[in-house]
């Protein structure tokens, strides 16, 4: 069953800037690095932290609880062989789709 989140032009965030949504019981990041979406769980696969204040150095966030960094560009591997969780992101028009389907 797909599950859409849609988020409309005007609650989309400025170049460099991310904001936390909720949809059901997931939290989602999406963040806007350069003018690319990404989206991810906010959950930290190591240990649970939230994600939404991990400092971003380019495509890479790090966790603020333990530090692991995941790439926003590359599906978010990280260290360890953990990934955080991205989602795919769709476009309408602006509207902006995020896809929490389980793959
Ligand atoms: S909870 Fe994120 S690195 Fe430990």
């Amino acid at each position: 069953m797909k599950r859409l989140l849609e988020i409309p032009a005007d609650r989309l965030p400025v170049e460099g800037q991310r904001v936390l949504l909720r949809h059901e019981e997931k939290s989602v990041l999406l963040f806007n690095v350069a003018g690319t979406f990404h989206a991810i769980d906010d959950s930290c696969p190591h240990s649970g932290a939230s994600l939404f204040a991990g400092k971003l150095h380019g495509t890479f966030l790090q966790c603020p609880a333990h530090g692991l960094r995941f790439n926003l560009d590359e599906g978010c591997p990280g260290a360890m062989g953990i990934k955080a969780k991205a989602y795919p992101i769709n476009w309408q028009g602006e509207v902006c789709i995020v896809d929490l389907s389980e793959s």
